[in-house]
């Protein structure tokens, strides 16, 4: 489990994160909603040490997360953004295999793993060889992941990461992802602004407003039972789009 107590962030006069409190329970997926800027992104990076809080306390598996070394890091967490997070100069089998090099971990040790992924993924096997530029977007997405999982960490930080996706293959790697979910019983974080991602793949919403939760829940409680104006107009917002 991974827990924020009383975790407030600021950048210079700016209130981003207010006594923020959540736990995230094993092995379910929780999501993180709210609009732009409401602070998502930095919950995340201040789960993995990006980011330092100005007071609280996380805890992972009831560790200070500032315990944790940066070379231990890829144990704990799978961590998967948007884009441009492969090295451009490494062909796709290098940049996955980048966290157990950290470790000084052979190939030999993950390659069942590394295969065992690929399949799940449906990354072809030809595709190693290739660098990022010679990727499509849907490919260096499934490279990112792969990586994520390569030394199985229990739990998985994903911030918008098939935002830059166009649709079909945004909900080809949804449906993927959602048994994988299901297969590799991870602690997942999500980050997104589509809702149907976030129904498709939540188990427990978390609705940000001014730097705290205003509600959390089934989706289907957020939506038939909001507990706030914010709750119901973020709603009918976001249903515009649909
Ligand atoms: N390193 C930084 N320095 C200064 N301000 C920052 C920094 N990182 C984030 N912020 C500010 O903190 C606020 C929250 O940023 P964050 O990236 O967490 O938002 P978000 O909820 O992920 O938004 P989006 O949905 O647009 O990705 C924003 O107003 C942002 O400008
Ligand atoms: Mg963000």
């Amino acid at each position: 489990m991974i827990e924020l107590f009383q975790i407030s962030k600021s950048f210079g006069t700016q209130v981003v994160l207010n006594e923020f409190s959540n736990k995230f329970t094993a092995e379910k997926t929780h999501i993180l909603l709210g609009r732009s800027g409401c602070g998502k992104s930095t919950i995340l990076r201040l789960i993995i040490g990006l980011e330092k809080a100005n007071a609280g306390e996380i805890s992972v598996d009831g560790k200070n997360n500032h315990e944790i070394k940066n070379s231990e890091l890829p144990k704990y967490f799978g961590y998967v953004i948007q884009d441009k997070t492969l090295m451009p100069h490494m062909n796709a089998f290098d940049n996955i295999m980048l966290p157990a090099r950290a470790l000084k971990i052979e190939y030999e040790t993950v390659k069942e793993r590394f295969n065992y992924l690929e399949d799940l993924v449906q990354f072809d096997k030809g595709l190693t060889e290739k660098y990022p530029s010679q990727l499509s977007g849907g490919q260096k997405q499934k490279a990112c992941l792969i990586r994520a999982l390569i030394l199985d960490p229990p739990y998985l930080l994903m911030d918008e990461p098939f935002s830059a996706l166009d649709p079909m293959i945004r909900s080809a790697l949804q449906n993927e992802l959602k048994k994988i979910f299901q297969k590799v019983k991870k602690t997942v974080i999500f980050v997104t602004h589509d809702l149907n991602e976030a129904s498709a793949l939540g188990d427990e919403i978390v609705l940000l407003n001014q730097g705290n939760i205003e509600q959390k829940g089934a989706m289907r409680d957020l939506k038939e039972n909001p507990a706030s104006e914010f709750v119901k107009t973020f709603f009918q917002a976001q249903a515009q789009h649909f």
